[in-house]
């Protein structure tokens, strides 16, 4: 386990309570066992990231096992390009987690392997650290990551915003990075209930400087959702806010909303 100072950027040495540098910037390990590498003057807003509300919507969705193919989707894909020996990884923007210990579990079921879970949001990472113990959880940002150069061999990265100088500077060469995104049909049931005029979600693939594409692949599948499922589905979704009352009740009263998911998922390898 190690992590870098994000103010001096010198290795944290651990102890039993914090994390110092030998500049003395000291940051305190939470009872839930996460390390806050997010000094405030590198904070934008006074709470980053998403909300509470979203970090239970989203958690209670995933509890109902929705995205279940995907979780495993990304595990079987990680193992099978990860080195056996004691790999690396790196979860960012993970949320509460749901990737994250999956990715762990399957990786140590093996041997040794190490696995980080990054998120802005405190309180994604406090209800990720209280519940998965096979996971060093960190509140930091993706775009100043707290980690040394080619530190992994392997970054996961699930809807969520990056730096790709940060990425390359903390994947080893001839590392990973996978990348899950919104595929051009994904949740296009949500889309019509909310928008006039329903667009396909544009699939072009980002710019990725430092790394090579090396597999990109669909997973597509429809969901039956109870109404509580398509609410907190809903709402963890950026549509929630541009919701209607009448959407919302729409979908309090339909007994099962049909919504297809459409994930593409990338492998890049660095350069
Ligand atoms: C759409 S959620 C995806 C969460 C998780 N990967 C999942 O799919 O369940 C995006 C996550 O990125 C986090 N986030 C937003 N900006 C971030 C940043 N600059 N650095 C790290 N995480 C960030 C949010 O707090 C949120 O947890
Ligand atoms: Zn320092």
């Amino acid at each position: 386990m190690s992590y870098q100072c994000p103010l001096c950027q010198l290795p944290l040495v651990c102890f039993p309570h914090f994390w110092r540098c030998e500049n003395r910037h000291q940051f305190d390990r939470a009872k839930e066992g996460y390390v806050n590498l997010l000094p405030v003057q590198h904070k934008r807003s006074k709470q980053p990231g998403d909300s509470a509300e979203m970090m239970q919507a989203r958690r209670s969705f995933l509890d109902a096992g929705h995205y279940h193919p995907l979780q495993q989707e990304i595990c079987r894909l990680l193992n099978a390009h990860l080195p056996g020996a004691a790999p690396q990884v790196l979860d960012i923007g993970c949320g509460e987690g749901y990737y994250t210990q999956a990715v762990a579990s399957k990786l140590q079921q093996q041997g040794e392997a190490t696995v980080y879970g990054l998120d802005v949001a405190k309180v994604a990472v406090r209800y990720g650290a209280k519940r998965y113990h096979n996971v060093e959880f960190c509140v930091a940002s993706s775009h100043r990551l707290p980690f040394s150069d080619c530190q992994f061999d392997a970054v996961l990265r699930v809807y969520a915003p990056c730096k790709a100088t940060e990425l390359a500077r903390v994947i080893k060469p001839g590392g990973w990075l996978l990348t899950v995104t919104p595929g051009p049909r994904h949740l296009i049931q949500f889309k019509a209930l909310i928008y006039q005029d329903v667009q396909l979600h544009d699939d072009t693939p980002e710019q990725m400087p430092g790394f090579t594409m090396n597999h990109s692949q669909i997973l597509s599948y429809s969901m039956n959702l109870s109404p509580d499922e398509s609410a907190a589905l809903l709402q963890m979704t950026p549509f929630a806010w541009r919701a209607r009352p009448e959407v919302w009740g729409i979908l309090a009263t339909s007994e099962a909303f049909f919504c297809e998911t459409d994930f593409t998922l990338r492998l890049w390898q660095r350069d």
